[in-house]
């Protein structure tokens, strides 16, 4: 336990060790199913920054990179599904293989949005990476093709996951437990 200021901070649930290896098998996986593809990865800012770095250099195939920023509208700590689209991509998706590469998945509203938006521009395919599933959150029809870790049902920061835009410079994920 870290104690900083006035917040408590768990111990690493997911060390950098264990997410480099996860992630260079990833990256394995992902290059052996694109192989002459040209992938376009699309991460979603900001959480999925680091994620998308490490990522990239792990999946040994040509491909491309772009981001796209969302925010939930209302103040609400639960994601209400209905997103906002705060920065679009660059790269046009028609006929492209996309990869969305997701931070955390918890209800999956956010991701479900997402999916429906980038669908109607006419990808030739169009699959999920996320780097952690809560376990438990989720409605019945979250399909993820490439899922790092699931997690238990805790709030988690480092690693690019922020709790009110702290923490993502944590090199492992560590559970936020709040002002104790
Ligand atoms: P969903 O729409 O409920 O699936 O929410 C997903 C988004 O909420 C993620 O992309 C994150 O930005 C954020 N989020 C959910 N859980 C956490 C967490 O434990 N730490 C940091 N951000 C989180
Ligand atoms: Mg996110």
């Amino acid at each position: 336990m870290v104690e900083s200021g006035d917040e408590v901070i768990g111990e690493a649930l997911v060390t950098a060790e264990q997410l480099q290896s996860r992630i260079a098998e990833l990256g394995r996986e992902i290059a052996g199913d694109y192989e002459g593809k040209n992938p376009l990865l699309v991460a979603v800012l900001k959480g999925a920054f680091i994620f998308m770095a490490d990522l990239a250099r792990a999946v040994d195939v040509p491909l491309e990179v772009d981001f796209m920023a969302v925010s939930s509208y209302g103040a609400s700590t639960r994601s209400s599904g209905v997103v906002r689209i705060v920065k679009d991509l660059d790269i046009d998706l028609a006929d492209r293989h996309v990869i969305i590469v997701e931070d955390i998945i918890d209800s999956g509203l956010t991701l479900r949005y997402l999916r429906k938006t980038l669908r109607a521009r006419m990808p030739a395919s169009l699959e999920v990476c996320a780097l952690f599933v809560r376990e438990g959150n989720q409605e019945a029809d979250v399909d993820l093709r490439y899922i790092g870790f699931r997690i238990p049902p805790a709030f988690v920061i480092g690693y690019g996951l922020d709790v009110a835009e702290r923490y993502r410079n944590l090199p492992d994920i560590r559970t936020y437990l709040g002002a104790q």
